[in-house]
């Protein structure tokens, strides 16, 4: 398990390169990922109430105001105390500046400010903090909706969060995963991988069948989408990934 100083999350690297992923310019024509991912869950959830969200593993918190632009109330909550300080920075300052990857030793100063993204009347209604999906606080439960975008398999345990989170739902509520499956042990040891693998008879076992195993009991499987996203990681060096998202209804 990543510790505070281990954590690639906590670097101001990767504060950059999430606040630009999030908050900066689109690339190849791919909208942005965490508004994409906040309408597609505004929209799945949509014969639900609608008050209460839960955005976990929230990063530098785009989503999490996006969904407070239709929910009463949002919880945005992120392992990476670096991460959710922009969030809140948002909140109090109305604006946030990080760095941005130029060509090897350059970097780059961005500003961008809440009311660019129409966040600015609904910030309020955001409560961020740091926490662990895999031992999450009591108080953080009956969700309508619970988002957890690109997380599981950055997860030290991901069966502690998927195991349990329907314990933290109203009922009918929706919970919508994205993960493009990337499953590495330096994040996740391979006894706890949630398919990626081969079983001990040589049977492959692919995430959403492994998900559908362990959510099955207490979710239906509404439906599946790819979502794709592009990070930016120098002016000439970019990830283009495909998430695949899937929709759960909570039995
Ligand atoms: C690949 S990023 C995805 C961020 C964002 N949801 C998105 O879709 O772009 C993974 C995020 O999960 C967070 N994370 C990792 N382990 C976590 C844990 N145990 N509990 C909560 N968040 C965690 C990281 O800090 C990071 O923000």
């Amino acid at each position: 398990m990543n510790t505070k100083e281990t954590n690639i999350y906590e670097t101001d690297e990767l504060v950059g390169q999430y606040c630009d992923f999030q908050y900066g310019d689109e690339y190849f024509g791919v909208t942005n990922f965490a508004k994409a991912c906040a309408h597609k869950a505004i929209e799945y959830s949509k014969n639900t109430p609608q008050k209460k969200a839960l955005d976990l593993g929230c990063a530098t918190g785009y989503a999490s105001f996006e969904l407070a632009k239709k929910f009463d109330y949002v919880d945005g909550i992120d392992y990476s105390q670096a991460f959710v300080n922009v969030g809140s920075e948002f909140q109090k300052a109305g604006r946030i500046s990080y760095t941005q990857n130029g060509e090897g030793e350059i970097k780059n100063r961005k500003e961008v400010a809440i009311d660019d993204f129409g966040f600015g009347a609904v910030s309020d209604k955001v409560h961020f903090s740091q926490g662990d999906a895999c031992a999450l606080n009591p108080e953080f439960t009956e969700y309508d909706l619970i988002m957890a975008t690109n997380l599981i398999d950055r997860l030290y345990q991901p069966h502690l969060f998927l195991k349990s989170i329907h314990e933290r739902l109203n009922e009918n509520g929706i919970l919508v995963l994205t993960s493009p499956y990337t499953w590495k042990e330096e994040y996740t040891a391979k006894e706890f991988w949630v398919g990626g693998y081969a079983d001990e008879n040589g049977k492959e076992i692919t995430t959403l069948n492994a998900l559908i195993d362990m959510l099955g009991e207490n979710f239906e499987l509404v439906t599946t989408e790819d979502v794709p996203f592009v990070i930016r990681e120098t002016p000439r060096k970019f990830q283009y990934t495909i998430s695949q998202m899937s929709v759960w209804k909570k039995k």
